[in-house]
């Protein structure tokens, strides 16, 4: 997962793609419309998906974090369903995963979600009519272990899905087609290689 291999391509590269930031660059923490991702670095995005072809970005919002790490559990926060009545919100993913799903759900512990393992032992249930559990599946395409393009498994009302697309890129894989979903992560970590800026 580190991606150093990228690091000869930028030092070929340190004339061109240098940047000079002025010392006033960007000093409050909001923009003046109250948002917190300049109109720039939102266009700049829609167009490398654009250009790429790897997702299709036209009327979904653009959120950013430090890295994907953080928006995993952004998106597991805002997608778990609880109720002092309800069971937590299962998280699932299909094995072989990439660790920090497990880990990093049982580290921000609470009672909205809980960590259960491999997707496929969940399967049949999500069909049933009869429970009342919320799933929240993370499908990660290619996968990291084993860059297989996984699919959704569960499906259903009460299933939900976390898209992580941070290997969906060229240089990893081939591109089929544009993905269109209603929750797709990337990080500039595998994009470019930055892990060290932290930019999800
Ligand atoms: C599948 C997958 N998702 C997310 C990440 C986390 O990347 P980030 O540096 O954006 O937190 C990694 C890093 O190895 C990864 O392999």
């Amino acid at each position: 997962g580190n991606p150093m291999f990228l690091e000869p391509f930028w030092k070929q590269n340190a004339g061109s793609s240098g940047v000079m930031v002025a010392g006033w660059h960007r000093m409050g923490y909001e923009f003046e419309d109250g948002s917190l991702i300049s109109k720039q670095l939102k266009s700049v995005i829609h167009k490398l998906h654009d250009t790429v072809g790897n997702a299709n970005t036209s009327n979904k919002y653009i959120l950013f974090g430090a890295g994907s790490t953080q928006l995993l559990n952004a998106a597991v926060y805002a997608l778990s369903h609880h109720t002092p009545y309800s069971s937590p919100t299962k998280v699932v993913a299909s094995a072989p995963y990439y660790p920090v799903y497990k880990s990093q759900t049982e580290l921000l512990d609470s009672k909205k979600y809980k960590f259960s393992g491999d997707t496929s032992s969940w399967k049949n249930k999500t069909r049933s009519t009869s429970t009342s559990t919320d799933f929240i599946e993370f499908v990660t395409c290619p996968n990291n272990p084993d860059g297989h393009l996984n699919k959704a498994v569960l499906q259903g009302k009460f299933a939900r899905h976390v898209y992580d697309l941070a290997y969906y890129w060229p240089h990893y894989t081939a591109i089929p087609s544009p993905m269109d979903e209603d929750l797709m992560l990337f990080t500039l970590s595998k994009l470019t290689g930055h892990a060290g800026s932290r930019f999800g």
